[in-house]
């Protein structure tokens, strides 16, 4: 699937995707054959049995017990062979490998956040090794979101103060668009991330690099991805204000005052948004990035500041 969407079926990418794609062909198949069959039959009693004259009287028809044998006992058997070949997928998607790899992710408006065992962080791609099985424990900050991978045919809501998880293998290495897909406020259809499935050997190696203390520069960088949804870096205006050549610059605000657009300023919008609300923007901001550490935040200002 590219970044225009189709309305085919993004390629199967994980293990059990192939099994989900056929169980899907299936009924769509069986209930194309039905409907064009149960059209056909009534096109066909239509002509064949018209009324061609005011005074005809039909024959009385007797049920023929047969037939009604027949369209009790085929439908239910189709039904039971869908329910049994769904559930046994099912079980597969729900039952997770014990020696899964696990990854914790965070859902929040409006980004994704991944933790891993390493104590690695990351948030617009989540990398996973390929031909590992991996398990996510998922959480939710605010509201509900709702994680799917559609090239795995892998979704699960993302709810607060509840942990959900689902689990899948990648079969090859690719990036894999990941979209929230429950309505979570303005920038939903921003909240997106990529899965990047690399080799053991290439995961192991990310890890490493993710793992050294980065400087604030770069460490800002990264943490933006988490506000890239509703602001950009290019002077383009989102749902939030562009944030590039701003720094030293006055800020009109939307109470009529000016501010100067400086270390504090960015500081004061990352931990209290509403209070200083950006002259033509709605105070929309929400107040969950206050849990950034004072390290994290320096690095965003270190980040912020360079942007041209
Ligand atoms: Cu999160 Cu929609």
């Amino acid at each position: 699937m590219g970044d225009k969407g189709s309305i085919w079926l993004p390629d199967a990418m994980s293990t059990f995707a192939n099994e989900v794609d056929a169980l899907f062909w299936f009924v769509f198949w069986t209930s194309t054959v039905l409907f064009i069959a149960v059209v056909a039959a009534k096109v066909y009693f239509m002509l064949r049995y018209k009324r061609t004259d005011e005074t005809s009287v039909p024959e009385p028809v007797h049920e023929s017990k047969l037939l009604e044998a027949a369209w009790i006992v085929v439908p239910t058997i189709l039904v039971l062979f869908v329910f049994i070949w769904g559930f046994d997928v099912y079980l597969k998607m729900n039952t997770d490998p014990t020696d899964a790899y696990q990854i914790s992710v965070m859902g929040k408006q409006w980004a994704w956040e991944f933790e891993y065992a390493e104590g690695v962080t990351a948030f617009s791609e989540m990398y996973v090794p390929v031909g590992r099985p991996v398990k996510l424990m998922m959480n939710s900050q605010d509201v509900l979101h709702s994680f799917f991978i559609p090239a795995f045919r892998v979704k699960m809501d993302v709810i607060p103060n509840r942990y959900t998880s689902l689990w899948f293998e990648a079969t090859e290495p690719g990036e894999y668009q990941i979209f929230c897909t429950e309505y979570c406020g303005t920038t939903h259809s921003g909240m997106l991330a990529k899965v990047v499935a690399v080799s053991e050997e290439d995961f192991a190696a990310w890890i490493a690099e993710q793992s050294q203390d980065l400087p604030p520069e770069q460490l800002g960088e990264q943490l933006f991805a988490q506000c890239a949804a509703c602001h950009a870096v290019d002077g383009s205006a989102k749902i939030g204000p562009a944030l590039n050549g701003r720094f030293g610059t006055d800020r009109k605000l939307a109470d009529g005052s000016t501010v100067t657009f400086d270390e504090n300023y960015i500081r004061q919008s990352i931990l209290d948004p509403a209070s200083q609300v950006a002259e033509g923007y709605q105070p929309i901001m929400p107040a969950g990035y206050s849990s950034m550490s004072a390290k994290q935040i320096d690095g965003l200002v270190a980040y912020i500041k360079a942007l041209q």
